[in-house]
């Protein structure tokens, strides 16, 4: 497995308004889609490409178009949901599956209550979007839940994790084709398994409370 933390001044800064409590859910959402297409950048590094030959007014020569089968991005719901929008401006020519996971706040176990994803994900690169890596029970049991249908290579994409679930994540899959791109490493997770200082409840933030 890989892990890449993006560092880069414009990312941070977006960081710093997003975790801000006094953002509102508009310039959250709107945060969000940016941050995605910065982490987009490094995420899609390994996608396939296959040359072409092309002419351009002046003469010809050869390029990459996205290699078939398309690759395949699967946001979890619901926070997920606000990070497709900036992954397939990156991406536009991808097709979306759907992972509906929820954290039971008590216990901090994931449950998956929804799915809506290609039977047969054997040569699909895929690209999981949640912003929140906390214990990593959810990412984990996401990534195994396409591996399951027959994935083999995997990068999700998440703006903040805490270290203890990144180290649970790396425990989980090693030696696995995974590669894990974040905005930012924090701190810690608090005892309710908050990241720290990290951003709240990120599903809540993006559409307000579930409750
Ligand atoms: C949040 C977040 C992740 C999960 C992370 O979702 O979007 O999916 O928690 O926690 P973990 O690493 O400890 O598993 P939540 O379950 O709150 O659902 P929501 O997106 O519907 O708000
Ligand atoms: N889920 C969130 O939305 N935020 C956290 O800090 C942890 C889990």
């Amino acid at each position: 497995m890989r892990v890449h933390v993006a560092d880069h001044p414009l990312i941070t800064h977006k960081l710093t308004v997003l975790r801000d409590v006094t953002t509102p859910s508009p310039l959250f959402r709107e945060l969000v889609d940016e941050l995605l297409t910065l982490l987009a950048y490094e995420g899609t590094r390994g996608v396939r490409v296959r040359p072409i030959g092309i002419r351009t007014p002046v003469a010809t020569t050869t390029g990459v178009r996205i290699a078939d089968p398309k690759p395949l991005i699967v946001p979890i719901l619901r926070a997920g949901l606000g990070m497709l929008g900036g992954m397939i401006k990156v991406l536009p020519t991808a097709e979306v599956g759907f992972l509906g996971m929820v954290r039971n706040e008590a216990t901090l176990e994931p449950t998956t209550y929804a799915e809506r994803l290609p039977a047969d994900l054997g040569d699909r690169q895929c690209f999981v979007l949640d912003p929140m890596l906390a214990t990593g029970g959810s990412l984990i049991a996401a990534i195994e839940f396409l591996f399951a249908r027959g994935a083999t290579d995997v990068t999700a994409i998440c703006i903040l994790a805490a270290p203890e679930g990144l180290a649970a994540v790396e425990k989980a899959l090693s030696g696995r084709e995974v590669t894990v791109v974040l905005g930012a490493v924090d701190e810690r997770l608090n005892e309710h398994g908050y990241i720290v200082p990290g951003l709240g409840d990120a599903g809540d933030r993006l559409y307000g409370t579930a409750q």
